[in-house]
């Protein structure tokens, strides 16, 4: 027989690949068997397989290094890790093992940092990269985390305004960043990204602000192509219109040291997935050398703050099918035991595809489905139409005592944050006050709290620190 699950997968994509085999007829995720942990622990099941954390790093390491050494560029590369990816304590304890440095996004994340520090995970010189446009309690954090001895934070700043906080509340010396714009692509719904200040405005910024004025160091400018580090043009000119300025800047800011490429370095989301790393980095290292070659100025160090690409092939998900309904002739649902919406929330918001595959059945023949999550909501599917590419699973077959087991792979970044998992938030923006607004008998308002602002204790202990 041919039309077997299996066989769909043979013919169509390398099998069994990096992190992916099939054991007695089961799946293994990187060679752990997921059937033993079903039967262990029944689904909806999140797993995060801890060992991958290091070994993306290592490999991220290892190929700026050897492009750098190849090509006898004279800066160094630093692997900088986005904590709003995933903040959880055992993914901090597994990145800062692998000596990567941190950035943070918002005022709860430098919190985060202090209990880092506390429990001796962190030292105070590590480097601290804070981003994210700054509300005043994020900022004022920030320069109390200076003035206690982190003297290698180094706020990026997202705006002009920002400064003022900072020349007020640091003693002493202040490195800083400062984020450039980047032009979105062609079809997005704006032209310039909101996050950072406009290409044509930092030069003057600089001249106006900061170079005359012995409280600031610029150390590092800052760009993050929001649709990823990706072989394209757009991508390309990006890359080149930042190190244009980078070394603009560097001609007239002899203390300008580093160029930070922010994140987006892409993940494998299907089995077919195709990303020649090795040529990517190269090229990236190869552009910022000859830009600066022509420019006359030395190399910057590089940094990136890759997040989904330092944890989201740590991640899967688990679920029964526990229903199937045929709703028309072509369309054939099946029921998982738990929501896509609220476990995946990526798949429902923007789309975003992940690995599919069955755990078990890889014998059965194979059917056209779609996925059907358990809340009411319409929008809580799974199909090949929202997702890019045909989703076919094993046929489920009459008798059969075993249920289809189906998993999500390469889920661990932000779906933990972004569906709000036990109480956090994206980012850690917490959630706001609650005020009951009511009438009396004289019809009058009446107003009660029924909850505060969510505090940064409440977050982080969620997060295991
Ligand atoms: C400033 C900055 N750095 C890094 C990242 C991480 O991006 P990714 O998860 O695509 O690597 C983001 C994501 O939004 C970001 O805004």
């Amino acid at each position: 027989m041919t039309n077997r699950y299996f066989d769909l997968i043979d013919q169509t994509f390398y099998f069994p690949q990096e992190g992916f085999d099939i054991d007695n007829g089961y799946l293994t995720f990187n060679k752990i068997p997921l059937k033993y942990l079903i039967e262990k622990y029944g689904t909806p099941l999140k797993i995060t397989y801890l060992p991958q954390i290091g070994f993306q790093i290592k490999r991220a390491k290892n190929l700026f290094n050897r492009a750098i050494k190849a090509s006898g560029y004279s800066g160094k590369y630093h692997y900088c890790y986005c904590t709003k990816s995933n903040h959880f304590s055992y993914v901090l304890d597994e990145i800062l093992k692998h000596n990567a440095h941190l950035e943070t996004s918002s005022s709860f994340d430098i919190d985060l940092i202090r209990r880092l520090e506390k429990a001796k995970k962190i030292k105070k010189k590590e480097i601290i990269l804070c981003n994210g446009f700054k509300p005043r309690e994020y900022q004022e954090k920030i320069a109390a985390l200076i003035n206690d001895g982190f003297k290698n934070t180094i706020p990026i700043c997202d705006n002009m305004e920002e400064l003022d906080v900072y020349e007020e509340q640091v003693n002493g010396i202040c490195k800083i960043g400062l984020r450039v714009a980047t032009e979105e692509e062609p079809n997005f719904g704006f032209y310039t990204s909101r996050l950072g200040i406009r290409n044509a405005s930092v030069i003057d910024f600089y001249k106006e602000k900061i170079a005359d004025n012995p409280k600031f160091q610029l150390k590092m400018l800052h760009f993050f192509v929001d649709t990823g580090i990706r072989d394209k043009t757009y991508y390309w000119g990006e890359l080149r219109k930042a190190v244009k300025l980078y070394c603009d800047l560097k001609k007239i800011c002899p203390e300008l040291k580093a160029i930070n490429i922010g994140g987006g370095m892409p993940i494998r989301n299907s089995l077919g997935f195709e990303f020649d790393y090795k040529y990517m980095i190269k090229e990236i290292v190869n552009l910022i050398q000859q830009s600066c070659e022509e420019a006359e100025v030395p190399e910057p160090d590089i940094f990136t703050e890759f997040g989904s690409y330092t944890v989201g092939e740590s991640g899967a998900i688990l679920y029964s099918v526990i229903g199937q309904k045929q709703q028309n002739d072509s369309e054939l649902w099946y029921m998982i035991d738990n929501s896509l919406m609220t476990t995946l929330p990526d798949a429902w918001g923007i789309g975003q595809r992940f690995i599919l595959l069955p755990v078990n059945k890889w014998n059965n023949e194979y059917t056209r489905v779609n996925i059907g999550g358990l809340t009411c909501d319409n929008s809580d599917y799974y199909n090949s139409e929202a997702h890019e590419n045909q989703l076919f699973l094993p046929k489920i077959n009459e008798g059969e005592e075993e249920p289809l087991y189906i998993g999500f792979f390469h889920t661990g970044a932000y779906q933990d944050a972004i569906s709000g998992y036990g109480g956090i938030k994206h980012c850690l923006i917490p959630s706001p006050k609650h005020i009951l607004v009511d009438r009396d008998e004289k019809g009058g308002l009446t107003e009660r709290l029924y909850k505060g602002e969510q505090t940064s204790d409440e977050m982080l202990k969620i997060l295991g620190y």
